[in-house]
């Protein structure tokens, strides 16, 4: 592992390595890492020359000031997972490296996708996203960026930024990699106690019993019934929607491929997690 923390070392480190034909994998993060992380390092080791590794807590992307001072920082441990990737580049950015002239100048229009689910409960998260992941590939310019599917609407709307603005690189999505009893992984499963990671894995029960039971209801149904097993258990969900997989929109029947979101919290923690339907 070779650690950049500035900007410049990073871009021409890239630049030799591009100069010699090298293909560049991305792999951003918000550090605290999880096997769920290191499931998409491993993909990236596997299909690209060199890979990039970022470690950067975007403020931009939290609506709440709580949930980012409670963002766990786990860098020593972040640091000893990555040192068993010999060649990897990471890198630690400040704020003034990611977005060196300012972060305004981003204007992206998204569409329904960033508004909709995680959009419509968290105001401006995806646009912080949008500003760092694309400043992010401004300055790695990678050609395949590594993204997991537990934040499935973050791939849409990354998927759609690429789009829009023309990128020339590759989104991947890697599946969910979830603790024994279904909790998908995540950084903010560290802040839960090991009670709550229990009470937790009601989230993973609903989706599967959603995924069940799509032959024997309407979606609007089972989004219904799935809420009422959701609140068997003792989290407080906050939203639990059927959409269309491809544009996150409601859907009327199952001709479509759907898939069904949960956000809710598990005493102050606020978990996500979704599964594809059919
Ligand atoms: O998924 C995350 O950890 C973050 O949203 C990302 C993509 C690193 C942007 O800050």
């Amino acid at each position: 592992m070779i650690h950049f923390q500035t900007r410049s070392d990073l871009i021409a480190k890239l630049n030799t390595l591009k100069n010699e034909g090298k293909s560049v994998g991305f792999v951003p993060t918000m550090g605290a890492l999880h096997q769920g992380h290191l499931s998409l390092v491993d993909r990236a080791v596997k299909e690209c020359d060199v890979v990039v590794v970022s470690i950067y807590v975007n403020p931009l992307q939290f609506n709440n000031p709580e949930d980012l001072k409670n963002y766990p920082n786990r860098l020593e441990d972040d640091f000893k997972l990555l040192s068993l990737y010999p060649d990897l580049l990471v890198f630690t950015p400040t704020f003034l490296d990611v977005f060196p002239l300012d972060d305004e100048h981003y204007k992206v229009d998204l569409g329904d996708v960033e508004t909709v689910l995680e959009g419509a409960h968290r105001p401006g998260h995806f646009l912080g996203v949008g500003k760092v992941v694309y400043a992010l590939f401004d300055l790695v310019k990678p050609h395949k960026a590594y993204f997991g599917s537990k934040d499935y609407q973050q791939v849409i709307v990354i998927k759609k930024l690429v789009e829009v603005l023309g990128l020339k690189i590759e989104v991947v999505e890697c599946s969910t990699q979830r603790d024994p009893n279904g909790l998908a992984m995540s950084s903010r499963n560290l802040l839960l106690s090991p009670t709550e990671k229990m009470d937790a894995a009601i989230i993973f029960k609903t989706l599967k019993y959603s995924q069940e039971n799509v032959s024997a209801y309407t979606p609007q149904k089972l989004q219904s019934v799935a809420k009422s097993f959701f609140n068997k258990g003792s989290l407080r969900l906050e939203y639990l929607e059927i959409v269309s997989a491809a544009g996150l929109k409601p859907i009327d029947d199952w001709q479509q491929k759907s898939v069904c979101c949960i956000a809710a919290y598990c005493g102050k923690i606020r978990l996500i997690d979704n599964l594809v339907l059919n």
